[in-house]
């Protein structure tokens, strides 16, 4: 029996990593985070003092990276056995993400460990090529995007909620930035899956949201 998969592709701060972890509990489906993938590649490539144009070296980390998943009341992400999930979140990880993710080798290294993740019952997968890329076929495709201010907004609430220190200014900066180079990198750029059901979220709540993706795929 094929295995439905719902890909939740948009910018950094548009929620969908609330949206679809959501959607998947309530499904009952396994997810993927893919953005933490490449979070966790760029701690790898920082913690090894790797070049963040060293393509080849990149790839190479890429491929022998051990990364596991534990989803239970949150996502817990274990890098070579060690958790790394306080990490994933800061700017500095995410900016790092961004910039190797413009790789191409990186990138095909990472494809497989992506698909990997299609497993019975179904998947939930967000990120920025889900529908585009690494499930082309999936059943139901969203894009979930906000305007920029809305999102760096939501950006600093998450950090400061989380005691780490952050500017508005310099968030609505790096935001602007990480879009830029998610939609004009060369390979499996950010842009909307052809056949995807477009949501912008700037004005509508969490709640609001997931009942418009259940209308969805009802
Ligand atoms: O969703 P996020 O902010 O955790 O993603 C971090 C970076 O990883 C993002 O700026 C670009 C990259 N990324 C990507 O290129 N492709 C994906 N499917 C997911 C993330």
């Amino acid at each position: 029996m094929s295995i439905p998969v719902l890909t939740i592709d948009g910018p950094s701060g548009a929620g969908k990593g609330t949206i679809s972890w959501a959607v998947a509990k309530k499904l009952g489906w396994n997810y993927l985070d893919s953005g933490a993938i490449y979070r966790a590649l760029a701690i790898a490539v920082l913690d090894q003092g790797a070049g963040l144009d060293d393509e080849a070296e990149i790839a190479k980390i890429a491929k022998q990276m051990q990364l596991s998943f534990e989803c239970n009341e949150e996502l817990t992400v274990l890098l070579g056995g060690e958790d790394i999930s306080s990490r994933l979140g800061s700017e500095e990880t995410g900016a790092v993400a961004s910039k190797i993710a413009a790789l191409p080798e990186v990138r095909k290294v990472l494809l497989q460990k992506q698909r990997d993740f299609k497993q019975q019952p179904g998947l939930v997968a967000d990120g920025r090529d889900m529908g585009t890329v690494v499930f082309p076929d999936a059943r139901y495709k969203v894009f979930l995007t906000a305007d920029a201010a809305t999102r760096a907004k939501r950006r600093y609430k998450q950090l400061i909620e989380k005691g780490i220190d952050a500017n508005l200014t310099q968030i609505t900066h790096d935001i602007e930035e990480r879009d830029r180079r998610d939609r004009e990198r060369s390979v499996a750029p950010l842009e909307m899956a052809e056949n995807a059901h477009y949501i912008d979220s700037s004005n509508k709540s969490i709640v609001a949201v997931i009942n418009e993706v259940f209308d969805f795929i009802d």
